[in-house]
């Protein structure tokens, strides 16, 4: 389906919503034209900040209006395939915050649902547009560090009580469908599978040691990698003060670690050069506070999923892809519940 400029509507208006007008009105061929909360004053608040589009509480009115041809899902994790289904069956493109939903089931129905309606669906992963995460992928999918020994990610982060009391979806099953991983540790799950390439199995322990929630707030998990390397996840979000996230690569022939958004060591045979601009990214790390997140790369995604529109492409992040993040860690919870190793893919 190919379209000259693409309204937008924005479905949930709350702490990430603004990144999403942001994205929209830094993007060529995008317009923001309504938004919508089942709290008013919370859409109305956002109407005002960016240049008053149309104002809905309901959902399905908004997927109604002629004007709207793609929305910006932002509501609690729980809902976003429930709400992508009824917008590609309204005819509506769909482009989901992470994760793209907290069952698998729901993510199959959804994407079955926007190949049915003939409407794209993409998902936020905004660090795969950071110039450093591509090329530590590019390095090591090219071979560049030689048979693949180890892929690790350590996410260490901190979120009060009061986070999670901010909003009653927050830490629960039924809408945020886990906690460390689901939610915050879900971006450097995404790295790390989109790095390292398909996960064979987990081994892992999660649950709530600190805050008085449902889900986990600390889980590890020994994983195997279909390329035969082995690895460690390390996630939480109860240690104050929250760390950098770190990813480490490791192969027979070099290294490469990252912490936050920068590169530490980067050993690569045949690629010993690398400018100063190589090592950092602006992409802000969310390690205690939650609103430090990397505007630029929600547009540089909002401007890829318009283009994708425009060019009857694939989005960067396809259902498919943000699919495997969610499994990843559905595999995680698995295997901590059944004490034991969790083959994927998940049944
Ligand atoms: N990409 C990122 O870095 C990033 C960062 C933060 C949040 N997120 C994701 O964005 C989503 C929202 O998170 P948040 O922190 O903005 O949550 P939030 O609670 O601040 O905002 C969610 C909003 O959705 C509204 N809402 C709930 N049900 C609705 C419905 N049926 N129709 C319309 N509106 C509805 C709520 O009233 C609320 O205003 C989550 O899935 C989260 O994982 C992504």
């Amino acid at each position: 389906m190919k379209t000259d400029e693409v309204r937008f509507g924005i479905i949930g208006c709350g702490v990430i919503a603004p990144w999403h007008v942001y994205g929209i009105e830094g993007s060529e061929n995008a317009k923001l034209v309504a938004v919508c909360d089942i709290v008013k004053e919370k859409a109305e608040a956002l109407a005002e900040q960016s240049g008053n589009p149309k104002v809905y509480t309901d959902y399905n009115e908004l997927l109604a209006d002629p004007e709207v041809d793609a929305v910006c899902i932002c509501t609690p994790s729980g809902l976003h395939a429930k709400i992508g289904i009824a917008a590609a069956k309204a005819g509506k493109h769909v482009l989901s915050e992470k994760p793209m939903d907290i069952k698998l089931e729901n993510i199959d129905a959804l994407i079955a649902a926007c190949k049915e309606a003939g409407v794209k669906l993409g998902g936020i992963f905004q660090r795969r547009t950071s110039d450093i995460w591509i090329k530590i992928r590019e390095a090591i999918q090219a071979g560049k560090l030689g048979k693949m020994v180890l892929g690790d990610a350590y996410i260490k982060y901190y979120r009060s009580q009061e986070y999670y009391d901010s909003g009653d979806w927050r830490g629960t099953w039924e809408l945020d469908g886990g906690g460390a991983l689901m939610n915050q540790g879900v971006h450097c799950i995404d790295l790390l599978n989109w790095i390292m390439g398909p996960v064979e199995s987990v081994y892992a322990l999660a649950a709530p040691l600190v805050r008085n929630i449902e889900v986990e707030d600390t889980a590890v998990a020994a994983i195997k990698f279909a390329n035969g390397a082995f690895g460690v996840m390390e996630g939480t979000t109860s240690v104050n003060p929250g760390l950098n996230h770190r990813l480490e690569f490791h192969g027979e022939n070099g290294n490469i670690r990252v912490e936050g958004e920068q590169i530490i060591e980067w050993s690569v045979p045949g690629d010993e050069e690398k400018s100063d601009s190589d090592e950092k990214s602006d992409a802000g790390s969310a390690s205690s506070n939650p609103k430090n997140i990397f505007k630029e790369g929600h547009r540089l995604m909002i401007q890829d999923f318009v283009n994708a529109l425009r060019e009857d492409r694939d989005p960067m992040v396809t259902g498919e892809e943000a699919r495997k993040s969610v499994e990843f860690i559905l595999a995680v919870y698995e295997s901590s519940k059944t004490g034991k190793p969790i083959t994927l893919p998940l049944k």
